[in-house]
């Protein structure tokens, strides 16, 4: 994350200035590719701050980067729920955003003793479950590309008319 850090975000700031160079990273790597893989650890049961900061941030875009990438969100936690309400709470924003968030999503519960000594998950079933899940959104990722069916702009607030003071139709 460090590549796309950035101020905290500020409407006074974006209008001022240009975006932050670590959100223009990020917009730069969403761009150049079909799918996005966020690994994020859980801070209180949410996404950390930076994330959402970055999130944002690259939301201001035109065209907004996220919509109609497909994304898949992982996380890892010494805790028992391995980080994954962290993840349901991502979803919001980035399915907000038009992402299309891959409906299966994994998370490592007791991380600290999840890993074997080749860096593989210490547990063969958690194992494989990881690889389906990561061939199953590579699959639908190499599917979307070649036929599309649904393609839309993207539009934050459905029914807003388009109004140059504001900007926030696509
Ligand atoms: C402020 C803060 C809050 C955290 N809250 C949670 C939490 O609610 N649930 C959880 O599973 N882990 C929580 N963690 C642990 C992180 O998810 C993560 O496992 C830890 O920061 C180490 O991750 P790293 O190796 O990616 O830095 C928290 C960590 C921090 C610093």
């Amino acid at each position: 994350m460090s590549e796309f850090d950035a101020p905290s975000f500020n409407g006074d700031l974006e209008a001022d200035d240009e975006p932050p160079p670590g959100a223009s990273e990020l917009r730069r790597r969403l761009e150049a590719c079909d799918a996005f893989v966020v690994a994020s650890p859980e801070y209180n049961a949410s996404m950390p701050g930076l994330l959402k900061n970055a999130i944002d941030w690259v939301s201001r875009f035109r065209p907004q980067p996220f919509n109609e990438r497909h994304g898949l969100l992982m996380s890892a936690s010494p805790s028992m729920v391995g980080g994954n309400r962290g993840l349901w709470s991502l979803r919001i924003p980035f399915e907000h955003l038009g992402a299309r968030i891959y409906p299966d999503m994994f998370s490592l519960a007791q991380a600290h003793r999840g890993l074997a000594d080749d860096g593989r998950l210490a547990d063969p079933e958690l194992q494989t479950r990881f690889e389906t899940t990561v061939a199953g959104f590579m699959a639908l990722v190499e599917a979307s590309k070649h036929y599309p069916c649904a393609r839309k702009a993207w539009v934050e607030y459905l029914g807003e008319r388009l109004d140059p003071e504001l900007e926030r139709v696509e």
